[in-house]
């Protein structure tokens, strides 16, 4: 699977690349760059922009909201590579390191102002569940600093995978179904479909993580995975073993709910997403 040959990734690049060139010459503009702009996998706003289409919407409506997930999801990793002291980044030097801590940080902020302007037009709903994902991503990296806590078990961590990564996917999808016009029960199943792919994704970041083969990553602390959670009360197989099945069930999950909506390419599209995001990814280390 190619993401990077899909229309929608196209209509992503190119909202993007539009965006940067109106900053003109903001003295951020080379962060927003760098960040914006530097190989990201643009899952979330494909996501959005698959479930209004499978909801019978365009993507003339459904873009500026994609760009927004998109814009919120860049601060938030400025946001985690300065909590995490994060160094490398897709291959480059994390925009900390490369523009210095300040200007990381006030680009974050840009981009987050920047996210609230393209998800505006949607009107008070989509602005309220966009907003309660920025605040449940903020929340979920307090949790996460809470690593080095003894108690830091297996609900914990799951609270925290929900809140700091989950939230973002799950609201992608579900407003997505939403502007293409689904009704409050499609748009539930499209949030429960991106709240599964969201948790079966970390889980795969953290496995990698966990068994230290990430390549083109690097910081200087690490969040909480799942496999060392499990560490505490069994072996290292076991507890990869362990985080594998727990991936299973919510990668299930997400296909299961996938099958509840109408079959055509767009989902077809989502289907192609989870088993990328997550069995796909893996099977990249074996
Ligand atoms: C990174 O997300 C943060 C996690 C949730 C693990 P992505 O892997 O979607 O980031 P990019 O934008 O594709 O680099
Ligand atoms: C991912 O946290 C969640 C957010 C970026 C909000 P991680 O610390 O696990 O993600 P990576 O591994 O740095 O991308
Ligand atoms: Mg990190």
């Amino acid at each position: 699977m190619n993401i990077e040959e899909w229309e929608e990734y196209r209509y992503v690049e190119s909202g993007i690349k539009t965006f940067i060139d109106k900053m003109k010459d903001s003295k951020l503009k080379k962060i927003a760059e760098h960040v914006c702009n530097t190989g990201g996998k643009r899952i979330r706003p494909i996501i959005l922009l698959l479930a209004s289409e499978i909801c019978s919407g365009s993507y003339y409506q459904s873009l500026s909201a994609a760009l927004a997930v998109e814009m919120m999801h860049s601060a938030s990793l400025i946001h985690d590579d300065l909590l995490d002291q994060g160094l490398i980044r897709r291959n480059l030097p994390s925009a900390p390191e490369k523009f210095g801590h300040s200007r990381a940080l006030l680009c974050g902020d840009y981009l987050i102002a920047k996210s609230i302007e393209f998800i505006s037009p949607y009107g008070e709903k989509v602005i309220r569940d966009f907003g309660k994902a920025g605040m449940d991503m903020a929340e979920g990296e307090v949790l996460d600093l809470g690593l080095e806590e003894e108690n830091f078990g297996e609900s914990n961590y799951f609270k925290c995978i929900y809140m700091k990564t989950a939230s973002l996917f799950a609201i992608s999808a579900s407003i997505g179904a939403y502007i293409g016009g689904a009704d409050e029960v499609i748009e539930e199943h499209f949030y429960l479909f991106g709240n599964s792919l969201g948790t079966a994704y970390q889980i795969v970041d953290d496995i990698l993580e966990f068994l230290e083969v990430v390549e083109g990553k690097k910081s200087k602390f690490t969040s909480e995975t799942l496999p060392h959670v499990y560490m505490k009360n069994m072996s290292k197989e076991e507890a990869v073993q362990k985080s594998l099945d727990a991936l299973k069930l919510h990668v299930d999950a997400a296909k299961e709910t996938l099958m509840t909506f109408k079959e055509c390419p767009a989902r077809d599209k989502l289907f192609q997403i989870t088993d990328y995001m997550t069995v796909g990814i893996l099977e990249m280390f074996d």
